[in-house]
């Protein structure tokens, strides 16, 4: 039997007038990448908020790994990467990565073994020392990805993870993730890239707040009769609109 880390009921949050995340009722198992995309606006990275506590829902209820939001026992089971930058410039990349891992107790032995692998797979290995503040934008972003991480935690929600990394890093990106999947971990990742959202074990489609479609990237393109999620994002928007 599967286990559902990830499930919300009619999970809600307004701002004023703006729905931004509409009675969204998702469940994701564990060991899988799910992927969640739309157009800017249409309420991915609220939706994340939502859903690790970070935001209060205005009404609805989340529960990860088994524990209400917002958790407080399976904290340190969870990661989470924004999608602002949330890393400190005037620290090195070693300094934050040690602080992120401090938050959350890591034992010294531990780290400094994810630290090595961590720095490998962003591939700033000979930058560890630098301070972040001298790094250059993909580059910072590479770091707030193993911040996220260095605990080892077994659900990760990864805010437009690969925004502004090259093409080889984002394989190298991509590769990571099937090994944490492989490991039995959790991804729920959000992109704009259609090359990264066929990857995903399950995709669920966003449009003004509201959950459009979600399936398999073949079940969702075969159900729209499409060749791409591109234009079977499309059909499914067309089809919601008056
Ligand atoms: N703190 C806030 N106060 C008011 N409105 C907000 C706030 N945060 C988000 N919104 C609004 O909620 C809606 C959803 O925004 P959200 O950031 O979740 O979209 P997104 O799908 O992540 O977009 P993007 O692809 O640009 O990252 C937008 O209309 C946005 O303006
Ligand atoms: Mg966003």
């Amino acid at each position: 039997m599967t286990e559902d880390v990830v499930v919300t009921n009619a999970l809600t949050k307004r701002f004023g007038e703006l729905v931004a995340v509409s009675s969204l009722d998702l469940k994701i198992s564990r060991g899988v990448v799910y992927g969640l995309i739309g157009p800017n606006g249409s309420g991915k990275t609220t939706a994340i908020k939502v859903m690790n506590g970070l935001l209060r829902a205005t009404s609805g209820s989340a529960r990860l790994l088994d524990e209400e939001v917002p958790v407080r026992g399976v904290i340190h089971r969870i990661g989470y990467m924004p999608q602002e930058m949330a890393i400190y410039t005037d620290l090195t990349v070693h300094e934050n990565l040690e602080l992120f891992a401090g938050m959350y107790s890591m034992s010294r032995g531990n780290f400094e073994g994810a630290e090595k692998d961590l720095l490998e797979m962003i591939d700033l290995a000979e930058r560890r020392d630098s301070l972040v503040a001298t790094l250059s934008g993909g580059m910072k972003h590479r770091v707030s990805l193993a911040c996220a991480l260095v605990h080892d935690p077994e659900l990760v929600f990864l805010d437009e993870p690969t925004v502004g990394v090259d093409p080889e890093l984002r394989k190298g990106f991509w590769d990571y993730f099937a090994e944490l999947k492989s490991a039995g971990k959790t991804v729920v990742l959000t992109t704009h890239y259609m090359d990264e959202a066929v990857r995903c074990d399950i995709v669920g489609m966003m449009r003004l707040g509201e959950m459009i479609a979600e399936g398999t990237p073949e079940s969702l393109m075969k159900a729209a009769g499409t060749t791409t999620l591109e234009d079977a994002f499309l059909a499914n928007a067309k089809e919601g609109s008056v």
